[in-house]
């Protein structure tokens, strides 16, 4: 509980900062990255969208524009100060909720979202808190739609690998062999179909965990 309070201060600290340190680094491959994962999911009129870790809402408008007025946008972060950025974002957008809440317990119906979206948050999750969040995307998922999970991929330049393995060292030596050796694993324990794709430069990558008709 004390961990989780520590993590929430300090992505609202970081919330101050967040979306200027990105453009600072990867502005363009930021970019690339959102419009590979909106092609991936394509959207479309009428549809609910959940965008999970949503931090600052990067992500929101991009999808607002896609549902259009009959179709819904829904950001959740257990981060204030993240939710604070993202409400300047989408303001002019009647499409779009922002919730407050932990994605280990979900508050919406289950059957009731299209899609759901986490951006380069997942792999920044507890292990519990991993585990129980897929259990709960998959309640909200209505059947036959997906999971879509994006990340980095394992960069080819040396430099830039490294300091990717620093990254994935920060989240815990456990995650980081599971994350390097079967990065699949826990998606499969929670959903029976999961493939991925990988975008055409070659840097983000993209789990789809589909919710079968059946399950
Ligand atoms: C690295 S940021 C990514 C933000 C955004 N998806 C993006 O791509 O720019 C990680 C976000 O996950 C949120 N987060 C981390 N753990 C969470 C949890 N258990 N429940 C809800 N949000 C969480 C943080 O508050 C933060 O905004």
């Amino acid at each position: 509980m004390k961990i989780r309070k520590y993590r929430v201060k300090y992505y609202n600290f970081f919330s101050h900062f967040y979306d200027g340190f990105i453009a600072l680094h990867s502005k363009d491959l930021q970019q690339q990255a959102r419009n590979f994962l909106i092609s991936t999911i394509n959207p479309r009129g009428d549809e609910t969208i959940l965008d999970i870790c949503t931090g600052t809402g990067s992500l929101l408008p991009l999808y607002a524009e896609k549902v259009g007025e009959k179709g819904r946008v829904i950001g959740i972060d257990f981060s204030s100060g993240m939710l604070q950025v993202a409400r300047q974002k989408t303001k002019h957008l009647n499409n779009v909720l922002l919730v407050l809440a932990d994605v280990a317990a979900l508050p919406l119906g289950s059957t009731s979202v299209d899609a759901v979206s986490c951006s380069h948050a997942f792999y920044e999750l507890k292990q519990e808190t991993a585990t129980s969040c897929l259990r709960e995307v998959k309640r909200v998922l209505k059947k036959d739609r997906a999971f879509f999970m994006m990340e980095h991929e394992i960069p080819k330049k040396r430099f830039i690998r490294f300091l990717y393995y620093l990254r994935l060292l920060s989240m815990g030596s456990d995650r980081m062999r599971e994350i390097l050796k079967d990065e699949t694993r826990r998606f499969i324990e929670v959903f029976t179909n999961v493939g991925k794709v990988v975008s055409p430069s070659g840097k983000s990558k993209i789990i789809i965990s589909r919710k079968n008709q059946k399950v």
